[in-house]
């Protein structure tokens, strides 16, 4: 991976394999270090390239003791540096160090109670001698602790819950500090940070500087062509393009017919009149429909936009005839990084699901991703330093192939009117209740291909269903369904069955992810 054009001073994360490896990497941007995370098997020389000026161990599911289980890379030790080991991380360094892993007689998942002893350079020193909640999630335990280490915090089932030398630097937590239910959790990262003396310079206008910079290196005066889908990652990657190089950007933007409600204006004026970019606009809504007719199967709908979506991007560009050497895309940093374990599998699967409904890569361009550095509360911060409106940057993520995966069974212009509308309804009274950030992570109306019974008047209905999806998540692949209030669910249903017609039962959908998926298809 290529790196950021000036030094900055930076932190490595060495992932094996936790679910939490990316919260870390979060945790120090948010606290305004950059930091990159690193297979455990990574090249040495590709993790010290970075010129860390500490080294994080992240958690995994393997066991010190098992056969192939990751051990600590060499080079680890001998840098110099500080070094935090979380969870697996600690139990690792516990090892390589001379003291000793075994399997713990209790396993300890969820919130765990954890007594501080004093002396701590990581617990803030106003809990030594009392207790504190921290997220736990091991099935082994450090039971002896190498030479000159001594234990920082502990409990009945976890005697070794903490341990620190302060003169080498080497620092182990066995619970996760990088959770939000670990309380103190950032305060301990906080003060690791501060012990390292890391400069803090990972701000929205610092990585707006640095892309700009990098774009213009990376173009030289070579001309860009841009798809905008109507999401967060490719409106904010080609504002920042066109900042960077201004009119030598030229930027697609397909209407699908498959857009939210007020989408295609919303991206047409932003960029159009407020950003002033050059913006091709192409209707396409009866090409789309066109293909969909009698696609009733999800993945063969995806195709066939994804198919028909690069069909006319081609077109497009083709007739530009402006010879563009670069495409501008939105990827984002989850979706660079190489997850280690059992994180890789999901990670890809996610990301091929991703790719469906974008460009292909044998498109005769070189690729510009000024977003590959970001987490997408970054890219999110980007945009507003960028001025870009706050509806656009805060819109929930929105899948390629669009409300087609949203209308189960058949996709016409008719039964998209009625999901559009009926979204349109979830999303203002969620925005009126101010539940769009935070509450939910993703929020939609799904139409069922079913119909029900009903009675409107006196007359007995026979029309269709509209399943309302509201999830809460950090990263996606896992959710749980937003416990929304009665009233608002009773508004929004109320709203849907008045003001949509051909609709007269609403349900919300009660599944977590896993078992079930945030979308219906
Ligand atoms: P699932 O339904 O798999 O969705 O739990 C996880 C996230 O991915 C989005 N998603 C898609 N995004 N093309 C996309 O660009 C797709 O085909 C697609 N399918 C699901 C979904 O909205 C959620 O944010």
């Amino acid at each position: 991976m290529d790196t950021l054009l000036h030094d900055m001073e930076s932190v490595a994360i060495l992932d094996f394999g936790s679910q939490y490896s990316q919260l870390i990497a979060r945790r120090l941007r948010e606290a305004k270090v950059y930091c990159e995370l690193f297979p455990f098997d990574a090249r040495p020389e590709e993790v010290l390239r970075l010129k860390p000026k500490a080294l994080i161990l992240s958690g995994g599911p393997s066991s010190t003791y098992g056969v192939d289980a990751p051990e600590l890379p060499e080079y680890i030790l001998k840098a110099g540096i500080p070094i935090l080991g979380i969870c697996y991380g600690m139990q690792v360094l516990a090892q390589s160090l001379g003291g000793k892993v075994t399997p713990a007689r209790v396993h300890e998942y969820g919130r765990s109670q954890l007594h501080c002893h004093p002396g701590s350079l990581l617990i803030p020193e106003e809990l030594a001698g009392t207790n504190f909640h921290a997220w736990m999630s091991h099935g082994d335990i450090v039971t002896a602790v190498p030479v000159n280490f001594s234990i920082t915090a502990s409990n009945n089932s976890c005697p070794i819950a903490a341990m620190e030398n302060q003169d080498r630097n080497i620092f182990g937590l066995q619970f996760h500090p990088e959770v939000h239910h670990t309380e103190q959790g950032s305060q301990i990262l906080e003060r690791f940070l501060s012990h390292t003396g890391i400069r803090r310079e990972w701000t929205p206008g610092f990585m707006v500087a640095d892309s700009i910079e990098r774009i213009r290196a990376q173009v030289g005066q070579s001309k860009v062509i841009s798809a905008i889908s109507g999401g967060v990652d490719s409106a904010v990657a080609t504002a920042l393009v066109h900042r960077a190089i201004g009119d030598r950007l030229t930027c697609f933007y397909v209407d699908t017919g498959l857009m939210r409600s007020g989408e295609t204006e919303q991206v047409i004026g932003t960029f159009r009149e407020q950003l002033q970019v050059r913006l091709v606009a192409i209707n396409a809504t009866e090409e789309f429909l066109n293909i969909l007719s009698k696609i009733t199967d999800p993945e063969s709908k995806r195709k066939a936009i994804g198919e028909k979506f690069i069909q006319i991007f081609d077109r497009e560009a083709r007739r530009l005839g402006n010879a563009a050497e670069f495409l501008v895309q939105g990827t984002i940093y989850p979706d660079v990084v190489e997850s280690s374990g059992k994180g890789r599998e999901q990670a890809e699967k996610i990301k091929t699901h991703h790719n469906v409904g974008g460009l292909p890569n044998e498109l005769p361009f070189t690729l510009i991703e000024p977003l590959r550095f970001m987490f997408k509360d970054e890219v999110r911060s980007v945009g507003e330093q960028l001025g870009l409106p706050q509806d656009l940057v805060w819109r929930h993520p929105f899948p390629g192939p669009g409300l087609a995966i949203r209308c189960l069974g058949e996709v016409t212009r008719e039964r998209l009117d009625r999901l559009r509308l009926s979204d349109k309804i979830v999303q203002s009274e969620l925005e009126s209740a101010d539940m769009l950030r935070g509450d939910t992570a993703q929020a939609f109306a799904v139409l069922l291909p079913v119909k029900s019974v009903g009675v409107m008047g006196d007359s007995r209905t026979y029309e269709q269903v509209v399943a309302i999806r509201a999830v809460t998540t950090d990263d996606f692949m896992t959710a749980d369904w937003a416990r929304l209030p009665h009233e608002i669910l009773a508004r929004i249903s109320n709203r849907i069955i008045n003001e949509v017609r051909g609709v007269n039962r609403v349900v919300y959908d009660i599944s977590s992810k896993p078992p079930s998926t945030i979308e219906w298809e």
